[in-house]
């Protein structure tokens, strides 16, 4: 793929020693908020990562699955090779280009895949591997750089080619076990500068494309594969196969790794590490804090206490949904504290998003500590940290930084609690959470939901916010998602929602003329929500939303559909 992003591992700054994970790794740097829907939670993260480092004695975990690692060589898609090696049910993790093959074993890696990467094998600074992964201890699949590395490494020749292959491309493959039960002829999707001349002694070419006969080579004696096309790309339809062969019938990992599976191992490491301890966790109602506190309640019952605050801020029937989840059908200890009020106070007059955002940071830290000192001693802390925020807080900072968001910044970060971290989320993506939450069956309700900023309905209301605006805004966002929900459509967008603009203009209802507000709705298709684009809903579906909120919702008597991509507008208004 176009690797332009060099990410570069080798000169990041040293990580500050953070405490550790459950798994008795470096806590996540965690210094910005990725997962949009427990965005307080993390700024409570933050402090915690401000307090002295625990102590903390190495436990024993559980049996962990088979792992296969990838090692990132500054490709932009090294985190989809993982995701493709989970979609076998086998755990998979990113880690720096340059982990010793110590680590590898340490980890118990069973399989190594090197992704690709922008460099030249040529590159001053190119990156590489530890020459141990060579000894064929553990099988390696390189990819594209990953090949031409190992080759270049090895004693092949790897030259700049005269013209750089890009995009889609077939392959004749010709031999080997990475393409067991595979047509020879096959679509492909290639990207590369540099090219393999003359490979290493011991390894013959398995692959060839019209641009190289090196498309492929191995070295099965020692356990050496690799492959010029991308494998982890929808454009290789094969690339599955390839993915499988390799990690299954070549490497022989066993595909155990289930959301079922991950739950049974979690938890017993949870317990073994929390003993007779006291855990806290801030309840945002997103999913991500939702399925990292049910995991630890799973594992130590009533030691764990959530809170949840409510700032007023939510969607109807919000905190309802929540203390009918957690404290009714799983019986956990929740506190909710009623904080409505201390959060409208703060508001009043407040126009700037920053502002708002700023304040309601600030004031639900104070809210959370001022519960939490109540509770007494606290050893632990649960967040929902998921895995792509662990990953972007071991590359390099620059590349961090282009994607950090003022917003995302709920600052306000006062007082010293101590306690340690529990992030049972910190090796999943989303979707994967979405499972383990199913698996420990929490409501679709609650997993499938999309996702909701921390400052919630406030950054939806432009202008000041007031308990009657909120009001205005939480019946019409109510009736967006209703609809929504009932044309089928709420999964298959980003988000959904109503925003209450500051614009009234002229209606006429019944005999009368009217001067009421407009209410503007927003609906976005988004992998990440990095990037957006409006959603073409149905007209019907327009038609229904925009009648109901006007005939429904006292004051409002005009509804607009915004139909801005992001870029170069954002999804939400403030
Ligand atoms: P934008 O508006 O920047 O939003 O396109 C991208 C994603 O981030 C969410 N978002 C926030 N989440 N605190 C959060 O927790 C915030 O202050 C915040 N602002 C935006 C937004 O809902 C979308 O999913």
């Amino acid at each position: 793929m176009s690797d332009t992003s060099a990410s570069t591992p080798d000169h990041e700054p040293a990580a500050v020693d953070r405490g550790r994970t459950v798994h008795g790794e470096a806590a996540n740097a965690g210094h910005r908020v990725l997962a949009p829907d427990d965005a307080e939670v993390e700024a409570y993260l933050e402090q915690a990562l401000h307090a002295a480092p625990p102590q903390r004695v190495e436990t024993e975990a559980a049996e962990q699955p088979d792992t296969v690692v990838v090692l990132d060589f500054g490709s932009q898609f090294a985190q989809l090779i993982a995701r493709r090696v989970r979609e076998l049910n086998v755990y998979s993790e990113l880690l720096p280009h340059d982990t010793p093959m110590a680590e590898l074993e340490r980890r118990g890696t069973k399989a190594v895949i090197l992704s690709g990467g922008p460099s030249s094998v040529y590159d001053d600074d190119a990156p590489r591997a530890d020459p141990a992964l060579w000894s064929g201890r553990i099988p390696v699949l390189g990819i594209c750089y990953g090949l031409q590395l190992m080759a270049h490494e090895l004693g092949g020749e790897v030259v700049p080619s005269k013209r750089r292959e890009y995009g889609p491309a077939t392959v004749s493959l010709t031999d080997g076990d990475l393409f067991a039960g595979i047509e020879r002829v096959q679509p492909v999707w290639m990207s590369h500068g540099d090219s393999i001349l003359r490979p290493p002694e011991g390894f013959h070419a398995t692959a060839q494309t019209d641009s190289t006969p090196y498309a492929g080579l191995a070295d099965p004696g020692r356990n050496l594969y690799g492959i010029q096309f991308h494998p982890e790309v929808v454009h290789t339809p094969i690339g599955r196969e390839v993915l499988r062969n390799f990690v299954v019938d070549i490497a022989g990992v066993r595909p155990n790794w289930t959301a079922a599976n991950l739950v049974d191992t979690t938890v017993a490491e949870i317990r073994e590490r929390v003993g007779d301890g006291h855990v806290i966790c801030a309840l945002s109602g997103g999913v991500d804090s939702a399925v990292a506190a049910t995991l630890v309640h799973r594992a130590i019952g009533d030691q764990l206490t959530c809170i949840y605050v409510d700032h007023g801020l939510m969607r109807k029937r919000e905190s309802e949904l929540l203390r009918v989840t957690f404290e009714r059908d799983l019986g956990m200890r929740l506190v909710m504290v009623d904080a409505r009020d201390r959060f409208l106070h703060r508001l009043t007059g407040v126009e700037d998003p920053e502002e708002k955002r700023r304040i309601i940071g600030d004031e639900f830290i104070r809210v959370f500590e001022e519960e939490a000192t109540k509770l007494g001693q606290i050893d632990f802390l649960t967040q929902g940290t998921l895995y792509p925020d662990v990953i972007e807080s071991k590359t390099s900072e620059t590349k961090a930084a282009q994607k950090i968001k003022t917003h995302h910044n709920v600052g306000g970060l006062p007082a010293d609690l101590r306690f340690q971290l529990i992030e049972p989320l910190r090796y999943l993506f989303k979707d994967e959470v979405r499972r383990v939450g199913l698996e420990l069956g929490l409501p679709e309700a609650m997993v499938q939901r999309q996702p909701f900023p921390g400052p919630g309905l406030a950054i939806r209301i432009i202008g000041e916010v007031t308990a009657e605006r909120l009001d205005t805004l939480r019946e019409a966002d109510w009736i967006v998602i209703d609809e929504i929900k009932a044309a089928g459509l709420y999964r298959s967008l980003w988000q959904s929602f109503a925003i209450l603009t500051p614009v009234r203009s002229v209606g006429v209802m019944g005999d009368g003329r009217t001067y009421a507000n407009v209410v503007a709705v927003r609906a976005v298709t988004s992998d990440d929500g990095m990037t957006a684009d409006w959603a073409r809903l149905p007209y019907e579906v327009l038609a229904k939303i925009s009648s109901r909120i006007v005939n429904e919702v006292p004051g409002v008597n005009r509804v607009v559909y915004d139909i801005s991509s992001k870029p170069p507008a954002t999804i939400e208004w403030e």
